[in-house]
């Protein structure tokens, strides 16, 4: 029997989607208002949902106290408030679209945890918009 807990978080960040071997015209062209060549940020929305049995010591899937500070060492401290093309390691060399945060999220919160865990992230900069890993 299985069963999801989910937390919530929001971080802000600035970015700017582009690649490097296209001008700025074709940027624009393809990514539109997210290639500003000056940046511009996103009130990014992030949840994180786990999914395993429930602790039958503690009646738990997991503490959602562990997980808090699982992502705020993971992910706020790390993208919150940040340039992410350019205050961070993560996206230096990778486009910062909403669906690469989202995986490189996964990536970092599935290393701190059990992999008798699963785990799903969702992330959104609007309100209209939400990118979900894995698919
Ligand atoms: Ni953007």
């Amino acid at each position: 029997m299985k069963v999801a807990v989910i937390r919530i978080e929001h971080f802000n960040a600035a970015h700017r989607l582009y690649r490097k071997d296209w001008d700025d015209a074709k940027n624009k062209e393809v990514f539109g208002l997210c290639s500003n060549p000056l940046y511009h940020g996103h009130n990014y929305y992030l949840e994180i949902k786990v999914s395993g049995d429930i602790d039958p010591e503690t009646g738990y899937v997991i503490d959602l106290k562990i997980l808090k500070d699982i992502i705020r060492d993971e992910v706020l401290e790390k993208f919150d408030h940040k340039n992410l093309n350019e205050d961070t390691d993560e996206f230096h060399d990778l486009n910062p679209t909403a669906e690469n945060i989202a995986v490189v999220i996964y990536d970092k919160i599935r290393a701190r945890l059990d992999a008798a865990y699963d785990i799903k992230v969702r992330l959104s900069e609007t309100e209209r918009n939400i990118v979900e890993y894995p698919a």
